[in-house]
C-alpha cells in the first residue's frame, strides 16, 4: 500500500513553488559566497570582529536555505535545487586580494543585502501562510545585520586600510556596473507594467515585479545615496553612469 500524499494546507501555484526553489538556490549561494569571503577576510588580516561576523552570516544563510526548502516542500515542491558547483565560490582577478574583497563587500553586501531589507519587508507584508512567514521573519531579522556588516567592512577598507586610495578608485570606477547589475535583476525594462499578482501568491510571500522595481528606486534615495555620500561617493551619478 502506498502512502496517500497529503495536499498542501494552503494551495500553492507553480509560481510559488518556482520562486521558493529559486530562493533556496540564492540563499545557498549566499552561504557559499559569504563563507569564501570570510576566508579572504582572514587572508587580508581583517579584524576578528569582521571575520566572526562573516562566519555568522554564512551560518544564517545556510539556515535561510534550509527554511526556504521546507517552505518549498510545504508548497508541494518535490524537485531538488539546481546549483552548479562552480557558482559556489568567489573568483579572483589579478588585482591584490583586498580589491576583490572590496568588490564583494560593495556588490553583495552594500548593494545586495541593503536592498534585501526593504524587499523582504515588502514580501512579508502580505504573507499570511505561516510556513512562508516564518522564513521571511527570520530572513528579515538577519538581513539587517548582513547589511550593517557590509557598511562596516566598507568603512574599514576605505578609511583605515593602507590601500585605501586604490580601494577608493575601484569603488568610483565600478559602482555604475554594480548598480546596472542590481537594476537588471530587480528592475529590468518593462517591469513597472507588471503589477498584478494573485492574492494567493502574495499570501505565500511573493510580490509583483513592479513592486521590486519601486523598491529599487526607493533604496537608491533612502540608502545608497546617503550611505555612499558619507564615504565620499555620488551614488546618484553612478546610478546614471
Ligand atoms: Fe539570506
Ligand atoms: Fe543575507
Amino acid at each position: 500500500m502506498t502512502a496517500k500524499k497529503r495536499a498542501p494546507k494552503h494551495e500553492a501555484s507553480d509560481s510559488v513553488r518556482g520562486e521558493w526553489l529559486r530562493r533556496v538556490e540564492a540563499e545557498y549561494r549566499s552561504a557559499a559566497i559569504t563563507q569564501h569571503l570570510g576566508l579572504w577576510l582572514l587572508q587580508i588580516g581583517a579584524s576578528p570582529d569582521l571575520v566572526k561576523l562573516a562566519m555568522r552570516i554564512a551560518s544564517d544563510e545556510v539556515a535561510h536555505a534550509d527554511l526556504s526548502f521546507r517552505c518549498y516542500g510545504a508548497a508541494g515542491g518535490e524537485s531538488l535545487p539546481h546549483i552548479p558547483r562552480e557558482t559556489l565560490e568567489l573568483s579572483r582577478t589579478s588585482d591584490p586580494l583586498e580589491l576583490d574583497v572590496l568588490r564583494v563587500v560593495v556588490d553583495v553586501f552594500c548593494i545586495g543585502e541593503t536592498i534585501a531589507v526593504p524587499l523582504f519587508k515588502n514580501l512579508r507584508e502580505h504573507c499570511t501562510v505561516s510556513v512562508a512567514k516564518r522564513v521571511l521573519d527570520r530572513v528579515l531579522r538577519d538581513e539587517v545585520r548582513h547589511r550593517d556588516f557590509g557598511w562596516t567592512a566598507l568603512t574599514w577598507l576605505l578609511e583605515e586600510h593602507p590601500l585605501q586610495e586604490q580601494l577608493r578608485a575601484v569603488v568610483a570606477a565600478e559602482l555604475p556596473l554594480f548598480f546596472r547589475r542590481i537594476r537588471g535583476t530587480y528592475a529590468p525594462p518593462g517591469v513597472a507594467d507588471i503589477d498584478a499578482i494573485s492574492p494567493k501568491d502574495r499570501a505565500w510571500g511573493l510580490m509583483a515585479p513592479a513592486r521590486y522595481g519601486a523598491v529599487v528606486t526607493r533604496t537608491l534615495e533612502r540608502d545608497w545615496v546617503p550611505r555612499f555620500k558619507k564615504l565620499g561617493f555620488d551614488a546618484r551619478a553612478a546610478w546614471g553612469g
